[in-house]
């Protein structure tokens, strides 16, 4: 088939090199020149794993552009991959995916032929058939159903590992209001094995904002529990282990530390809270579960004060900027909140991250960055914020380590504190 992806972000990207690779012909479109350009000459403007491999291996069926007409005319189905950021008061933004569909809609209008449009951001329950579909309709003169079809299939990719989740899915969802739609979206997705929902509209979008949000809740839970186990020494990673071995529980998501971020987890509780607020509904959990994450980071700085409790002048070294590893995205890290606290104090930070110290910089201009995390360590202290597997090569003996993220091989410091533990 031939695929239009509108967006090439983290899922736009690795949404069109991995259809791509299942033999479709893809055109990626984005405003952004630069990562068209890039993405042309078979330079990933993100980091993620395999994704430069698959853009070099399958270049005759990938490519990209700025023109949104000549990618929609030439394809049978337009995947919207824009992003849904949150405003100031966490509600979603959703100016991209209205523009993107105009766009989309104003060039069906010349189309003769059935087009189907994908909204694969993660949308608030209501807008594929609220939103995208009148501004559809009336923007193309055309009626979806007939004319056009329309489904919504959310996105669970988990960036790191984005191209093996996108390719081995646990489930695919498919919200769709016709029989035609669903069929295609099924015979694009066919040669992956995996079980496939089809749902309404409205419950593909909620599938994945319950997703999130459960997720999300399962490590603030961990993290509570975490919290209360530190008093008693007890080991909260055996008490995960215990509770995992239950297969109603399962051991993933049960790694107490600082809590989570990225550039989903905390703008999707934030959109579902703010649309609980606006239909008058309480959302006791899930508003637990954000206080939960917003306190965790500062008991690392919490902890820190007990061992050096002045930390003006005090260098303090920083192992980890994005906001897991093996990604360079530091949306919503945890370790912001941490910086912020610790130059608010007057410390001196010193930090290295392998992938996200060029976005980090353009946030904190005013941190030394270093070349190698051994350089990290001559430091007053280290904090270890994000799990890279480089951090476990570093000895640490005769440092002072408080630990974000569990890293067993820096037991070995001379101090050595974690945040759960
Ligand atoms: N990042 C993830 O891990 C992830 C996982 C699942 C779902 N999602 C959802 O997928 C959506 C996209 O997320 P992302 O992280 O890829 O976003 P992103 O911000 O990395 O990328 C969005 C891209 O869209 C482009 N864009 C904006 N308006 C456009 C327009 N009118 N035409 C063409 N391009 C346009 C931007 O330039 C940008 O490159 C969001 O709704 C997000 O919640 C993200």
């Amino acid at each position: 088939m031939n695929i239009t992806v509108i967006g090439t972000g983290y899922v736009g990207l690795v949404t069109g090199a991995c259809f791509a690779k299942l033999g479709h012909t893809v055109t990626c479109v984005d405003i952004d020149e630069e990562k068209v350009r890039k993405i042309n000459d078979g330079i990933t403007p993100i980091f993620e794993e395999g994704l430069e491999e698959i853009l070099a291996t399958n270049k005759e069926r990938i490519k990209a552009t700025t023109d949104h007409r000549s990618a929609v005319m030439d394809s049978d189905v337009t995947f919207i991959c824009v992003g849904t950021p949150s405003r100031k008061d966490g509600s979603i933004d959703l100016s991209s995916i209205k523009e993107t569909t105009i766009q989309i809609a104003k060039i069906l209008k010349e189309m003769k032929r059935w087009h189907l449009v994908v909204v694969k951001s993660t949308v608030l329950p209501g807008t594929t058939q609220n939103t995208v579909l009148p501004l559809l309709e009336q923007h193309s003169g055309k009626h979806v159903g007939s004319d056009l079809g329309l489904a919504m299939n959310p996105e669970f990719l988990k960036e790191g590992v984005a191209i093996p989740d996108f390719l081995n899915p646990d489930r695919i969802v498919i919200g769709s209001a016709d029989e035609k739609s669903t069929a295609t979206l099924k015979e694009l997705y066919n040669s992956l094995t995996c079980p496939i929902l089809v749902t309404s509209l409205s419950a593909a979008e909620m599938i994945k904002y319950a997703s999130n949000t459960f997720l999300a809740t399962k490590i603030s839970f961990i993290n509570e529990i975490g919290n209360l186990c530190k008093h008693l020494k007890i080991d909260t990673y055996q008490v995960a282990e215990g509770m995992g071995l239950d297969r109603r529980i399962g051991r993933p998501f049960l790694d107490s530390g600082i809590g989570w971020g990225g550039s989903c987890f905390p703008k999707d509780v934030d959109a579902l809270l703010a649309w609980a607020h606006e239909i008058k509904e309480d959302a006791h959990i899930t508003e637990s579960t954000r206080d939960v994450n917003n306190d965790q980071p500062l008991r690392l700085i919490h902890i820190l004060k007990k061992h050096l409790p002045k930390l003006k002048g005090k260098t303090i070294g920083i192992l980890g900027l994005a906001f897991k590893p093996n990604t360079d995205d530091i949306r919503e890290s945890r370790t912001i909140p941490i910086v912020q606290a610790l130059l608010k104090e007057g410390a001196h930070v010193k930090a290295y991250d392998p992938q996200a110290m060029p976005s980090f910089k353009k946030l904190f201009p005013q941190l030394t960055y270093c070349a190698t995390a051994q350089e990290v360590l001559s430091s007053d202290a280290i904090l270890i914020t994000t799990l890279w597997k480089e951090f476990m090569m570093l000895d640490y003996r005769g440092r002072t380590v408080i630990d974000g993220r569990r890293l067993e091989h820096a037991k070995n410091a001379q101090t050595y504190e974690g945040v759960c533990w």
